[in-house]
């Protein structure tokens, strides 16, 4: 009954813009995949194949999920990565922020409107789970594309890292006291569409727009068509303004577009790569290859020779790009805040990752859920729990949020539900942000919905609030409580599964009694100076945001 053909219903065929249910069926259930031909493994399929399938709408269709959890041993959720889920937040899919984990045998429903265009993917969110596999392309067509002129076809690119190890054991590891500087597991290679050897056959003079996304868990790659020039006109589900690259850098969830135009020979076929940014990696394997190829197939009696090595990676600047609908720099923001970014030990001996003085432990009732059943109390943030370190955001303010990187790590940085214009971004090294730096902030800044931040650098960014939960930023909880409504069928799910679906962070009715919450394991005695060094984590970021 489980088929990954989507059923495409529709629904008004007689307005203007036909829009469609489109609905996927996805028996979530193990696979085994070998892409590297090194070590075949366990690998979370959907319908019993690996890779996954793209999820394909039209701008403003309404897409449906039906989600069975046939893993047998471990919970799952799926996030619609960069969907803004305006209204609908409960269908945002990471466990104990929106919904409750789905256990195994248990099944979800994802119902909602896709209003944006442009270039996603979805993932499991449940704690590291999506790197063994649940991840894939999420595709908004959109027949108004400013840039639907410009080329002849589209081709999806997914840049990924791949593990030999499942992500449970990896994670164990990672979080322990064996690893007091928190060194991130190193992948075994890089992936093009979960494969090392991807071949895409073009045909001259035609330009195609390229859907480039990494859906990796830790590495950023750089990457770049060999002969080729690159023009941008995407970045995270925002046209930009063309602009040309010779080389992206695209971090964990970053999505870009980019039009490139064949050549008009056949003669020859050409390498594209993926390069991962081995900068993240404490430790360099010996063997490692960074580095995974593809070809542009002009014609099939064509050699594929192996890419050029290039002596030095120059990405583009994202910071560059202009938004085609020319939104000009937010002003005067209502409420701004800071959030540090430091790793230290807790006095379990491992090490975590903190914003400001908190690490993210998840609550045991999802944060939605006790927004929309407190009441009044909704806008007293302790009712969330000391370590979902939540911020209560009004409804229709300008934010501002300056990030320091205190960390020589570099980290890529996500916001659910939004994205944000951003405002201004440091060189490595220039410690934390200085508003007298900010002296001419873009006009028109590049709005996305990933970033990275740079080594000790450090970032400001700006956003305009509509509604809805995003990560722990609980945004208008009153106005939620008017106006939205838990689906029945979710409120079972958590039932069915023994979870509670009100009360504080600790479970408990009595909104202001915190007793019996999850917290982080205890600060260290002070005096105690940490080992810790370089951690650009992208792991326990997933707990924030991806
Ligand atoms: C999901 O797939 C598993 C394994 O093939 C199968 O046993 C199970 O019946 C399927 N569940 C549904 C709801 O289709
Ligand atoms: C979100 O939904 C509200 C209510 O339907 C609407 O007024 C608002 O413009 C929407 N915001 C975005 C960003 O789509
Ligand atoms: C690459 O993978 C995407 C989705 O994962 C798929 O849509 C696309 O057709 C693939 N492209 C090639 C050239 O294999
Ligand atoms: C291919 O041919 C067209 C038409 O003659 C020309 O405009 C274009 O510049 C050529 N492209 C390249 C890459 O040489
Ligand atoms: C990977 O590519 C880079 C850039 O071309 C090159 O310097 C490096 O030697 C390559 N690594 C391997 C193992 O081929
Ligand atoms: C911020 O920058 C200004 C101008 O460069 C400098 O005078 C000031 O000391 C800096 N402030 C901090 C807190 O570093």
């Amino acid at each position: 009954m489980f088929s990954s053909l989507p059923l495409v219903l529709l629904l008004s065929p007689a307005t203007a813009v036909l829009a469609a249910t489109v609905t996927y069926n996805f028996n979530i259930t193990w696979t085994t995949a070998n892409p590297d031909g090194l070590f075949p493994r366990r690998t979370i399929g959907i319908n019993g194949k690996w890779p996954i399938p793209t999820i394909e709408v039209n701008k403003g269709d309404r897409l449906i999920v039906n989600m069975y959890n046939g893993l047998g041993d471990q919970d799952t959720s799926l996030h619609f990565h960069g969907i803004f889920q305006n209204g609908t937040s409960y269908m945002d899919g990471p466990a104990k922020v929106t919904q409750c984990p789905v256990a195994p045998g248990q099944s979800f429903k994802y119902d909602f409107v896709v209003n944006q265009p442009g270039t996603y993917w979805y993932h499991s969110h449940v704690k590291g789970q999506y790197p063994d596999g649940l991840r894939g392309a999420l595709i908004v067509h959109d027949n108004d594309s400013p840039h639907r002129s410009l080329y002849d076809s589209e081709v999806v690119l997914t840049f990924s890292d791949w593990y030999h190890e499942q992500m449970a054991r990896l994670i164990s590891r990672f979080l322990s006291v064996a690893n007091p500087t928190g060194a991130e597991p190193v992948p075994q290679c890089a992936l093009i569409n979960e494969s090392r050897d991807t071949k895409v056959k073009v045909e001259p003079g035609k330009t195609y727009l390229f859907r480039m996304i990494n859906i990796g868990a830790f590495a950023a790659q750089y990457v770049w068509f060999e002969g080729h020039t690159m023009r941008v006109v995407e970045v995270d589900g925002v046209y930009t303004k063309p602009m040309e690259a010779g080389m992206l850098y695209l971090t964990a969830a970053q999505r870009v577009s980019v039009l490139v135009t064949m050549k008009n020979g056949t003669g020859e076929n050409f390498p594209f790569v993926g390069s991962m940014d081995q900068d993240l990696f404490d430790q360099v394997p010996k063997g490692l290859d960074p580095n995974v190829t593809g070809h542009l197939i002009y014609s099939d009696s064509n050699k594929n020779p192996p890419a050029k090595e290039i002596t030095e990676f120059d990405p583009f600047d994202d910071f560059l790009l202009e938004p085609e609908d020319g939104e000009v720099l937010l002003e005067n923001p209502d409420y701004s805040f800071n959030l540090d970014i430091v790793m230290d030990n807790l006095n379990d001996g491992a090490n975590y990752a903190f914003f400001n003085e908190i690490t993210y432990v998840a609550p045991k009732v999802p944060t939605l859920y006790t927004a929309l059943s407190a009441g009044q109390h909704a806008t007293d943030p302790t009712i969330y729990g000391r370590d979902t370190h939540s911020f209560i955001l009004n409804h229709n303010q300008v934010i501002e949020i300056i990030l320091n990187n205190l960390d020589p790590g570099k980290h890529p940085f996500h916001l659910h539900g939004h994205n944000f214009q951003l405002v201004h971004r440091s060189p490595d090294d220039s410690g934390p942000y200085n508003s007298t730096s900010l002296q001419n902030p873009p006009k028109i800044p590049m709005r996305r919905d990933v970033v990275l931040v740079r080594p000790n650098g450090n970032l400001a960014l700006q956003w305009h609030m509509v509604s809805g939960l995003s990560a722990t930023m609980v945004e208008a909880p009153l106005e939620m409580q008017k106006s939205m409504k838990i689906p029945e069928d979710h409120i079972n799910q958590c039932k069915d599964a023994g979870l509670p679906t009100e009360g504080n962070a600790a479970g408990n009715t009595d909104f202001l009694d915190l007793r019996g919450e999850n917290q982080s394991p205890g600060r260290l005695p002070s005096g105690y100076v940490s080992s810790s060094s370089i951690d650009p984590s992208h792991f326990r970021w997933d707990t924030y945001g991806q």
